[in-house]
């Protein structure tokens, strides 16, 4: 059943405490203070590699990418979570199974900087995107993930002011980016945007592989770069819409995980107010730490 604010639906989400801090954080209906706990238990290995992030932001395509350079343009040969735990959802004992004896265990997890487990030799990748697109892909992620937040009818402007409060899953998006950014020039951090994925998705493989290793970058050059581009290939929007190994839940088949992969399609959902107000969050809760500028050199307006 579909919870009520007033006479709107909106999803149901959980909040879950981090003891040490106190802070409160939401999850999506389901998700427990154990498995919130045993999560922040997760001991990360030297040689890990954690693909983090905030919500809809390219975090599929950046696991699906990390994993390819990783193994050599092999493909992940399941279903995702079955090789890339989700620290959050999956727990430590799980995320611990994964065999890490040949290849390094990449981790996804949208934990914020403070809750995500810390080790100076392990590798952390954070990917962001702009607000308004994060938010509409957002807007469809919960409506096609029904059974998860019962509010397949929620409305854009509903789910809008729930975001703007930090009141959705892993709280706000603003204090998130916030976060990481601060820590963008750690030796053990790399922060990505998906607008120049996009834009320039060879290179920034490239600087991918270059942070996982030297010698991924070297072995992607090789043969006049054969496996970079077997890795743009595989990568890319149409051959990753063609697969179904990325999540586990059935989405009605006009709401597809893998959905349109574009900057700007924020254009055709909100409304100019709606708009403004993202951009107007950005400006205010982005201008200390800087982040209000990291889309300038895009055209999103
Ligand atoms: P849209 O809903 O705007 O299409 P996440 O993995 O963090 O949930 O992010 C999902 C978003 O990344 C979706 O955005 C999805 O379509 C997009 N995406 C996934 N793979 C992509 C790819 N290969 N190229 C471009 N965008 C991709």
């Amino acid at each position: 059943m579909a919870m009520n604010e007033g006479d709107q639906t909106v999803p149901t989400y959980v909040k879950l405490k981090e003891h040490e801090s106190g802070l409160e954080v939401h999850f999506p209906d389901g998700f427990t203070q154990s498995d919130f706990n045993s999560a922040l238990s997760y001991r990360a290995k030297d040689s890990d590699v954690f693909v983090c992030s905030y919500p809809k932001t390219g975090t599929t395509w950046l696991q699906n990418i990390v994993w390819l350079i990783l193994h050599n343009g092999e493909e992940i040969p399941g279903k995702l979570r079955g090789f890339i735990p989700m620290l959050e959802f999956d727990g430590r004992e799980h995320t611990e199974s994964i065999d890490d004896t040949e290849f390094p265990r990449i981790i996804k997890t949208h934990f914020s900087h403070m809750f995500v487990p810390k080790n100076p030799k392990a590798k952390y990748l954070y990917i962001t995107r702009n607000p308004k697109d994060a938010f509409v892909s957002y807007y469809f992620h919960v409506k096609g993930f029904s059974k998860l937040y019962k509010a397949d009818e929620v409305e854009i402007s509903t789910l809008l002011r729930l975001y703007m409060k930090g009141e959705v899953e892993h709280n706000s998006y603003f204090n998130h980016v916030n976060e990481w950014y601060a820590h963008r020039n750690d030796p053990n951090a790399i922060f990505l945007l998906y607008e120049d994925m996009k834009q320039d998705t060879r290179n920034v493989i490239l600087k991918i592989a270059k942070f996982l290793g030297d010698k991924y970058e070297e072995t992607l050059m090789l043969e006049n770069g054969k496996l970079l581009e077997k890795i743009v290939k595989l990568s890319s929007f149409s051959h990753m819409k063609s697969k179904t190994i990325w999540h586990n839940n059935k989405r009605p088949h006009d709401l597809p995980f893998i959905r349109k992969g574009t900057t700007g399609d924020w254009k055709n959902h909100l409304t100019p107010e709606q708009a403004a107000a993202l951009d107007n969050a950005l400006a205010e809760y982005g201008k200390e730490s800087g982040i209000c500028h990291l889309w300038d050199r895009f055209n999103l307006l």
